[in-house]
């Protein structure tokens, strides 16, 4: 079941992963890290983007870890993909550590909006970028058709207010109440003391 649902999500979220790797202009040799990387399909999309770079994927399902393990063997063996089983509460990693990080349709699941953020920016480097997508509250279809016991779907001035208070400042957002929401945000280079 746990594989026949990580094919499904796949296929689902492919376009909207597309759409954010767009935005985030990958350059070559980026580090980036994929959070909630879940099935790797954008592990693999992500290594011929930055066809010299680093790719991490993370998340906290073992099953999911293996699938994207299993589907970039390759590019595993060749050390220039790893999947990491963590959660964004609590990242594996130094400080500055990546250039671009990815999180699509993720953010549902989190249930604190300020230490998930907070996290992500720490990893980031300073003017790295966080290309962030989930539908929003607004998207009524969608409230309705997940159940709220496992899925929060947030308000875009709720998610906007916390990037500001993560030291992320958003440099774009799309927002049409159907599609998820794309917001971009980049890490402040002078972190604000507070
Ligand atoms: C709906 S799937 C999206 C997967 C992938 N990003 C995509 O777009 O196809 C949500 C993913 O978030 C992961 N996830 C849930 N809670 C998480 C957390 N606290 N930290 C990191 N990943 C998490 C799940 O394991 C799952 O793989």
């Amino acid at each position: 079941m746990g594989r026949l649902i990580a094919f499904i999500m796949a296929r689902e979220t492919g376009r909207q992963n597309l759409r954010v790797m767009d935005a985030l202009s990958i350059e070559q040799g980026d580090r980036i890290l994929d959070v909630g990387c879940g099935h790797g399909r954008s592990l693999t999309e992500l290594a011929s983007r930055a066809a010299t770079g680093r790719i991490v994927g993370v998340g906290p399902s073992e099953l999911m870890g293996e699938i994207a393990a299993r589907r970039n063997c390759a590019h595993v063996e060749a050390d220039r993909v790893s999947v990491v089983l963590a959660s964004v509460e609590s990242l594996p990693f130094p400080d500055d550590s990546f250039d671009k990080v990815l999180c699509v349709h993720v953010r549902y699941f989190w249930k604190d909006l300020d230490r998930c953020l907070r996290e992500t920016a720490r990893v980031l480097k300073p003017g790295g970028c966080l290309g962030l997508s989930f539908r929003t509250n607004a998207d009524l279809a969608a409230v309705a058709s997940f159940p709220p016991e496992i899925y929060r779907f947030p308000a875009l001035a709720e998610v906007a207010a916390a990037l500001d208070r993560a030291d992320l400042d958003l440099a774009a957002a799309s927002d049409s109440t159907n599609e998820p929401v794309l917001l971009l945000a980049e890490k402040r280079r002078v972190q604000v003391a507070k």
